[in-house]
């Protein structure tokens, strides 16, 4: 229960319990909360505690407001692990979820510095911009923008990147992916992003910046993806 003489917060305390309720699944995605009043009188605190609570969960991805209806448990986030070299598709396949992609943008571009850097070609090498929301049973988890030098993989086609790139390259080509090293950083969405991943200004995203290698050293590709937050969360197992 709420204990009032706690040095907790009261909202802190009720906050606590919501998320537990729903990591144990009293409360399941869909779920409508109980209302503002309801959760007052219950434990008998005021209205106001009971509002700072539920922003809290909603700022933290737990529960989502729907304007004139009422206040909604979120769908569960996606674990992602951090170790192991793996695609969307095998990401979403893991999970039991299909992967499917929308295709925003496919072209051919002389690539800026940052490119050519990350890539080990020169500017004069032609290379494929491509942009892709990238889905998980036909909703958007990130949108993702590569860059391949076409060189490498001359024959990409719009066709293709409906499916697995990774897959494309390892099983249709023969070539071997190695390795990849990946940043990640918090920002919050951009007019793109809210467009794409229909998702409210002010939406926090993971940005993320993988570049990967063949087998042989060959970089294979730079992606900038910004994935929703409020749908991942990296998990990293450790040792010492
Ligand atoms: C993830 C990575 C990308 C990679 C992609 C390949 O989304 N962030 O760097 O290009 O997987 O996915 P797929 O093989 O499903 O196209």
């Amino acid at each position: 229960m709420i204990d009032k003489n706690s040095p907790i917060p009261i909202y802190y305390q009720l906050e606590e319990k919501i998320k537990t309720q729903i990591d144990q699944g009293e409360l399941q995605p869909g779920d409508m909360l109980p209302s503002e009043r309801e959760y007052a009188s219950q434990y008998a605190i005021s209205r106001m505690t009971v509002r700072q609570a539920i922003t809290k969960l909603v700022n933290d991805g737990y529960v989502y407001r729907k304007k004139g209806t009422g206040t909604f448990v979120s769908a569960k986030k996606i674990d992602q692990p951090l170790q192991g070299l793996t695609s969307f598709t095998e990401d979403m396949k893991a999970r039991g979820m299909v992967a499917t992609n929308r295709l925003i943008h496919f072209k051919v571009i002389s690539p800026p510095l940052s490119v050519t850097k990350a890539l080990n070609i020169d500017s004069s090498t032609p290379v494929y911009e491509i942009q892709r929301v990238r889905l998980a049973d036909g909703l958007p988890m990130a949108l993702e923008t590569t860059y391949i030098s076409k060189h490498l993989i001359p024959n990409i086609t719009e066709k293709l990147l409906e499916q697995s790139l990774y897959d494309y390259v390892e099983n249709s080509l023969g070539k071997e992916i190695g390795e990849g090293t990946q940043i990640i950083e918090s920002s919050t969405v951009n007019q793109n992003e809210i467009t794409h991943l229909n998702v409210k200004k002010g939406s926090p995203v993971l940005l993320i910046e993988r570049h990967t290698y063949l087998k042989d050293g060959t970089p294979l590709e730079l992606v900038k993806s910004s994935y929703r937050a409020d749908r991942y969360r990296f998990m990293i197992n450790m040792q010492r």
